[in-house]
């Protein structure tokens, strides 16, 4: 038997019609706005990768040095034999885990991008030829349909996409993981800490434009699936620091007054000079705040470890013994 699977729980059609409903219903709201995982088609998934990479953008780095510190103890506190990654990416961070943890049988590795995923498969199984991958292409936020794996289960979600989701998707979304736990299994979560405003808008507008052309790849995608004819450079690329959240915006800003049609949907959109585009929100984190969001959803924090700068957190959390 092959140890590679790859099952699509997002039917393409699904897809597409998701990608138009969102699409018509955040240009015409005002202000206007998009969900963010619709950056990643395969363009969008290699633009992320450079974005891990480059010298403003910690978070990669900073939660890579957690795991490598941290791997033992978390294989010694889970004693994994399934592996579930939400958002995985290309799964770069996740092999120092699998190295690391004994028991491992299967990786369940979660993602919107088939291309990252299939990139991540073929990697991951060079050095794990016995390791059973069942890819799904899927989104986490709605019905996790997770395959029967051997227990116990770790669930991690790295990368501090947590971030990404609002305060309410959040607390719909533990709910939905504490539910997808059984007694025994964990969540390993990642989350970016609150930091100066310089270090963190620079993490998100770095110097060689690699984010604004990650953030305008969102207008690529609806060219193509949808037919409109948004033009990248009639944008430019904003990241700021909202303090009262403590969350990092990104956004596109027209340039000029732009309409943009997309015939597709039967829609014209107009935006004004200097209109924005709310793109993405990236949340950051203290210590309390995750321990209080999770404990709602009924699940308790039993580890929280950082990088020696206190830049970023790793914390597991299993099912609370009382129900909710
Ligand atoms: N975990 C990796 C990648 C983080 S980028 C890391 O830490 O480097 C966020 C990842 O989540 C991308 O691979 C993106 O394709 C995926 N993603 C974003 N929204 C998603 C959703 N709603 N459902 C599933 N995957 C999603
Ligand atoms: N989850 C990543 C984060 O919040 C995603 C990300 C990094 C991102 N840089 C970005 C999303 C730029 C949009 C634009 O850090």
């Amino acid at each position: 038997m092959s140890p590679f699977v790859l099952t699509r729980a997002l039917p393409l059609d699904a897809t597409a019609a998701a990608l138009r409903a969102d699409v018509s219903a955040g240009l015409t709201r005002t202000p206007k706005e998009l969900p963010p995982k619709w950056f990643y088609d395969a363009r969008g998934s290699e633009l992320f990768d450079e974005i891990t990479l480059l010298p403003e953008y910690y978070p990669t780095r900073a939660e890579r040095e957690i795991l490598v510190d941290r791997s033992g103890d978390i294989a010694r506190a889970t004693g994994a034999r399934t592996l579930v990654e939400l958002g995985s990416g290309s799964s770069e961070k996740t092999r120092h885990l699998i190295r690391a943890l004994p028991a491992l049988d299967t990786y369940v590795p979660v993602d919107v991008s088939e291309s990252a995923l299939r990139g991540a498969a073929q990697t991951l199984l060079a050095e794990h030829p016995d390791l059973s991958v069942h890819a799904l292409v899927a989104d986490f936020q709605y019905g996790l349909a997770l395959p029967e794996t051997p227990g116990p289960r770790l669930l991690a979600f790295l990368g501090g996409t947590i971030g990404n989701l609002l305060p309410d998707e959040r607390a719909v979304f533990f709910r939905a993981l504490r539910a997808a736990l059984a007694p025994g299994d964990a969540l390993l979560l990642g989350t970016d800490l609150v930091k100066d405003e310089r270090t963190l808008v620079a993490a998100y507008d770095d110097a060689q434009g690699v984010t604004a052309a990650f953030n305008k790849n969102v207008l690529t995608v609806i060219n193509r699936e949808l037919e409109a004819d948004f033009d990248p450079d009639d944008f430019g690329h904003v990241a700021l620091w909202d303090a009262r959240h403590e969350w990092i915006e990104m956004r596109l800003r027209a340039r000029r007054d732009v309409v943009v049609k997309i015939p597709s949907l039967d829609l014209a959109v107009s935006f004004s000079a200097g209109e924005d585009l709310r793109t993405e929100v990236s949340a950051k984190f203290r210590r309390e705040g995750v321990r209080a969001e999770l404990a709602s959803a009924g699940l308790d924090l039993t580890h929280w470890w950082t990088d020696e700068q206190g830049r970023f957190a790793l914390s597991l959390s299993v099912p609370a013994s009382l129900p909710l």
